[in-house]
């Protein structure tokens, strides 16, 4: 089957507007976050982010399908000695106009920046939200099954009687467990904690995605030749992660720099039987808050690439 990859230059809550009702499968993103990285491309005042940011949530609804799901990784942060409720407001927003909040994974940033202050400690962490439009969605848990670990080889050596049967917890929480079950068992599910290292080799842009964070997803909520969007592309880490696995990839990217970064990867020989079927001239630099605006005289709309 046919692989497409489809950029596309401007402001995700006007772009999308193109693309068809219920025709993503996975929605993965990271925006800018509030107050953040101003002097780049962002910097929406906390304030503000739930009206910026709930007619781009629109599209992101309209677009998906029903069995399909939207991944958000955001974090908020600290101003005046507190965290921001932006984020909070957020979801709260969302479900209000028709999403279901049904997860959150937290992403462990193994090598969190360093630092020191008086009344806190370093932040390790940023959320991932999942998003779904109904209950029943797609699903592969199998798709990201991680190996058991060296913990079993002693732990299953000798079992006990109790081992042998399914034992309730002490603590009368009304779990249980019957760890014979593990016998055998090369490859085990991953728990909603994803343990990775921030991406250090910044591929020309300030917040990439490390792959394996994509990857995870696209893995475990879609199959192949589904379509995956990231409607804040930046270097396009996702939209890479999805062609590689052979997923259709949509991207969205409003500064003309990124975009084309993105554009010349994909000419690159370590995509999937890449070919650019056209090519087209970025403008000069300088120009370039002139030509967000006036895109369509300068930049093509769609750079579409078929494999
Ligand atoms: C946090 S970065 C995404 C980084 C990306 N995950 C990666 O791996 O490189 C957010 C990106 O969204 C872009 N952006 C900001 N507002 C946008 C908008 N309204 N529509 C499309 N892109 C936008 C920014 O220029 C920036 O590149």
């Amino acid at each position: 089957m046919k692989l497409t990859t489809d950029l596309y230059l401007g402001d995700c809550r006007e772009e999308l507007k193109k693309i068809p009702c219920d025709s993503v499968d996975l929605i993965v993103t990271s925006p800018p976050y509030a107050d953040q990285r101003k002097s780049t491309y962002g910097g929406i005042v906390a304030e503000e982010y739930v009206e910026w940011f709930m007619p781009a949530a629109d599209e992101f609804l309209r677009v998906l399908k029903p069995s399909g799901t939207f991944i958000l990784n955001i974090k908020e942060k600290v101003v005046d000695g507190e965290r921001s409720t932006y984020v909070m407001e957020l979801i709260l927003e969302m479900r209000k106009r028709g999403w279901l909040w049904t997860e959150e994974f937290i992403w462990h940033k193994k090598n969190c920046f360093p630092g020191k202050w008086s009344n806190r400690f370093r932040d390790a962490w940023e959320r991932l939200l999942q998003f779904n439009k109904n209950r029943k969605f797609n699903m592969y848990q199998d798709a990201v099954r991680i190996p058991v670990g060296d913990w079993a080889k002693n732990r299953l050596k000798n079992l006990s009687e109790t081992d042998k049967v399914r034992d309730s917890a002490k603590n009368g929480s009304g779990f249980g467990k019957n760890v014979s079950n593990w016998i055998g068992r090369e490859m085990v599910y991953p728990t909603n904690v994803i343990h990775l290292s921030t991406e250090c080799g910044n591929k020309n842009h300030s917040a990439a995605f490390p792959r394996e964070l994509p990857e995870w997803f696209v893995k475990l909520f879609t199959r192949e030749n589904d379509t995956v969007l990231d409607p804040f592309m930046g270097s396009g880490t996702t939209i890479e992660v999805a062609n590689k696995l052979r997923r259709n990839a949509i991207g969205v990217e409003i500064v003309p720099e990124y975009y084309d970064a993105v554009r010349k990867r994909f000419a690159a020989a370590d995509t999937v039987d890449g070919k650019i079927r056209k090519e087209q001239k970025l403008p000069e630099r300088g120009n370039v808050a002139r030509d967000v605006k006036n895109q369509i005289i300068r930049i093509p709309e769609i750079m579409k690439f078929l494999y």
